[in-house]
């Protein structure tokens, strides 16, 4: 006979297979049981992806019926990226549910669980403080996210061994190995927005759209580029019905480029600046705001720097190459002044790392000792 708890801490181990992959959502995982034995597992596995109970659902052929289902968040009730988890228990009819932690989500809470009751579904909250707090701990990035203005930002590089980003002359193609790459392009289409600052986009002149893998969104492409130096000719516009491109500018940008890149079908958005350039912190309030909640920023050199510099980079995903090239002005992930102390060094945590051919890739959530943690960090906290 598996008890409540079994059940939980099994969906909270199922929860966190999602670590990394479906950040700023929150960590979910459900589990079934029928006759005190464990029938069903699943989690919540990629952003934008099915939710815990839907693979639930899949994984037991869509009936629930004579079954308990243990949830570790309450069942969503919007209509969001997939439609409402409540909808799809209600039709799947389970004898019972048992929700581990309420959603303070405003557009769930407790939403979720008045839906299941309506129907008919005997649902109820855990009282297991301890369980409910390990929940709030696996998930404490998505409780964090929720509180604040800006977008989740994942930043994502390859460097040679020495730690170069480009060669002295600016090259990088390639650094990485062909599987890497292809990861990359599934990381695209997992994100809302994929961000480059204009120095890359003239000197690689990228498409940056995610090919040859299933869309699970479909991302914005967005420049970085304060005076209005991308050319019409970039290929950046190729894909442009697919994949839209905006351009992040500020009052410095002339008006003739502007009617110029809008006539190639971007949209141009006016930012704030800071120290002459685009203001990256602006930039990603105004992205949330129009729905991009995961952003992908793939360089270069000194746009990472802003990010890293202003602490907003919540995760990282980055492939070390088995390859020298040297130089003092090769680029580096984080040139300028930077920290002047290990003390005061970012340090990662929650480290994923695997091998792609005989490249190394870590994939991990970047933590500030100033602040009390990246992601973790509330925003009263921030400087
Ligand atoms: N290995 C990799 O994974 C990888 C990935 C990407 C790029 N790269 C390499 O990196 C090199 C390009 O790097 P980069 O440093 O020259 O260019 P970058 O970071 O792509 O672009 C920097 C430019 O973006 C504009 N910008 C606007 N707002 C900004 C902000 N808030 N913070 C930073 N920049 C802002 C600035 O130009 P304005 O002031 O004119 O707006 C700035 O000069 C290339 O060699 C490329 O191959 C490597």
């Amino acid at each position: 006979m598996i008890s409540e708890r079994a059940a939980f801490e099994r969906a909270l181990k199922e929860a966190a297979l999602g670590r990394g992959d479906v950040e700023p959502n929150p960590l979910v995982g459900a589990v079934a049981v029928e006759d005190g034995r464990l029938v069903g597992v699943g989690h919540h596995a990629d952003y934008g992806g099915a939710h815990a109970e839907v693979a639930l659902l899949e994984a037991l052929g869509g009936s629930l019926t004579g079954r308990t289902v243990f949830v570790t968040l309450e069942p969503c009730s919007h209509q969001g990226k997939t439609p409402p988890c409540a909808d799809a228990l209600v039709a799947a009819q389970p004898d019972r549910v048992v929700v581990l932690t309420e959603d303070p989500n405003p557009a769930v809470a407790g939403r979720g669980i008045a839906r299941l009751r309506a129907a008919g579904i005997e649902t109820v909250v855990s009282e297991d403080a301890e369980l409910r707090q390990r929940e709030r701990t696996l998930n404490a990035a998505y409780y964090v996210h929720r509180d604040r203005d800006r977008a989740w930002v994942i930043a994502k590089w390859a460097m040679t061994l020495d730690g170069k980003i480009a060669s002295r002359t600016g090259d990088a193609r390639w650094i990485s190995s062909e599987s890497s790459r292809r990861e990359v392009h599934r990381l695209r289409a997992h994100v809302d927005a994929v961000m480059v600052g204009v120095g890359t986009a003239l000197r690689d002149d990228p498409r940056l759209t995610p090919r040859d893998v299933e869309l699970v969104r479909r991302p914005v492409r967005i420049v970085l580029d304060s005076r209005g130096r991308l050319t019409e000719s970039a290929r950046l516009f190729e894909d442009v019905e697919r994949f839209p491109v905006w351009i992040a500018t500020t009052e410095r940008a002339p008006a003739n480029w502007r009617r110029a890149m809008e006539s190639r079908g971007a949209t141009v958005i006016e930012e704030p600046a800071r120290n002459g350039r685009v203001d990256l912190a602006a930039a990603l309030v105004e992205l949330r705001r129009r729905g991009c909640e995961r952003v992908l920023l793939e360089g270069g050199a000194e746009l990472f720097a802003s990010g890293f510099e202003e602490e907003l980079i919540d995760a990282v995903e980055v492939y070390v190459c088995p390859r020298l090239v040297g130089g003092r002005e090769a680029p580096t992930p984080w040139p300028g002044s930077g920290r002047a102390s290990m003390a005061e060094a970012l340090t990662l945590e929650h480290l994923r790392w695997d091998h792609l051919e005989n490249d190394q890739r870590l994939r991990a959530f970047v933590h500030s000792p100033r602040v009390g943690g990246g992601p973790f960090k509330r925003p009263a906290e921030r400087a």
